[in-house]
């Protein structure tokens, strides 16, 4: 093959690959023992409700057939839930999808773009794949959200400011009294994308949808949302985004492809929405398990980030690539983090009872501790 590195613009050379990740067929080439804990991706390992499956199944059989361009069932659905207009929803295809969108429609080189870190790296990348400038709010000394720190940086005349929360990787979140706080700083001419990818692991008394904010908010404000993790349909691809701002919702439809969303994702996500009680129950699972796993890895002396999404972030003590592949020799896949400052660290998806149990033992057959640190695999 040719390599013509001039034909590139020089803010995509350089940009790393995004890190999506092993696949259960990568894995399979080294790891031949039984099944596989595939814990790197944050998905959601229950499954989906039969009326989801019939949903599907019912799309797939015109696929001679276009997608409704702009999804109006499911934006209407998802307006409908969250008490807004259809026209302030826009789909995508996954949300990572808007976020490209999204840097596309508002940066242009040179701008200012506050994030969180350690991040979720879509967030940074394709804001410098537009030029922009990222400027990024680290966690307090003890390793908190700095709420302050935020406040000050989203106050300032930046083009964009985007974090999720729960917040990828670490899990940790801002309360909603925080995110009004936040809301409050927002300098007028800039854009805030609040990314709840995890909202459904979070919700709480303090932790309420950033949605019940659209309706007052003064300022340009985007909230993501996905199908991808509690609701199961990663494979699918579809997200969506809500906002007050009709410029910016009308800019983004403006910039996304016209059929973003295929016919199979709409209906599968049209009838996710519409019967809930298994995404529920996967959602009660996790939290169990989740503390489980942060019990134990406490108890081994690791630490952890508290956190309010399907994931753990874990200090393993050695370089995390190093971890990850050894985790991989026993089954085991998790997301090795590689942003300075983390390089120990991995994060680990809640995944069934039995894949959680398989990745705590193969933790301690590597830490070289003998015991095993629940029921059997294969129990649940
Ligand atoms: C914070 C956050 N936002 C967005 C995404 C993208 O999700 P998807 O494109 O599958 O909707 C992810 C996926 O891991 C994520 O962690």
């Amino acid at each position: 093959m040719l390599s013509s590195p001039s034909i590139l613009r020089p803010e995509l050379a350089a940009l790393n690959k995004y890190n999506s990740g092993l696949t259960l067929e990568d894995v399979a080439r080294r790891y031949r023992r039984g099944p596989i804990a595939k814990l790197g991706s944050n998905e959601n390992p229950y499954g989906v409700p039969q009326e989801v499956r019939d949903a599907m199944t019912m799309a797939v059989a015109t696929p001679h057939l276009y997608p409704d361009p702009s999804g109006r069932r499911v934006a209407q659905e998802i307006a409908a839930q969250a008490g807004l207009e259809t026209e302030q929803v826009i789909l995508g295809n996954g949300s990572e999808d808007l976020l490209n969108v999204l840097a596309r429609t508002v940066l242009r080189p040179g701008d200012e773009v506050v994030t969180l870190y350690p991040s979720f790296p879509l967030h940074e990348d394709y804001a410098r794949m537009m030029g922009a400038e990222v400027r990024r709010v680290g966690l307090s000394a003890d390793r908190r959200m700095d709420v302050d720190r935020l406040a000050e940086a989203v106050s300032r005349p930046v083009r964009l400011t985007i974090f999720s929360n729960p917040m990828n990787p670490t899990g940790l979140w801002l309360t909603s009294g925080d995110l009004d706080r936040i809301l409050a700083a927002q300098h007028p001419d800039s854009v805030l994308c609040l990314d709840e990818a995890y909202l459904e692991y979070a919700l709480g008394e303090d932790f309420l949808p950033g949605t019940l904010r659209i309706a007052q908010h003064d300022k340009p404000l985007l909230i993501l949302r996905t199908f991808s993790k509690a609701h199961g349909l990663a494979g699918l691809r579809i997200g969506y985004g809500l906002s007050n701002d009709e410029t910016l919702i009308r800019g983004m439809n403006l910039t996304r492809t016209p059929f973003n969303v295929n016919a199979v994702a709409q209906a599968g996500a049209l009838a996710s929405l519409r019967h809930p009680a298994c995404m529920e129950t996967a959602v009660r699972n996790v939290s169990t398990e989740r503390a489980r796993i942060a019990r134990t890895l406490g108890d081994l002396g690791l630490e952890v980030f508290p956190s309010r999404a399907n994931f753990l972030f874990v200090n393993g003590g050695r370089p995390s690539i190093e971890m990850a592949e050894a985790l991989v020799d026993e089954g085991v896949v998790v997301k090795p983090w590689k942003q300075a400052g983390f390089e120990t660290f991995f994060r680990v998806s809640v995944g069934r009872s039995w894949e959680n149990t398989r990745f705590l033992d193969a933790l301690r057959k590597i830490l070289g501790c003998q015991e095993s640190v629940g029921e059997l695999p294969g129990s649940a």
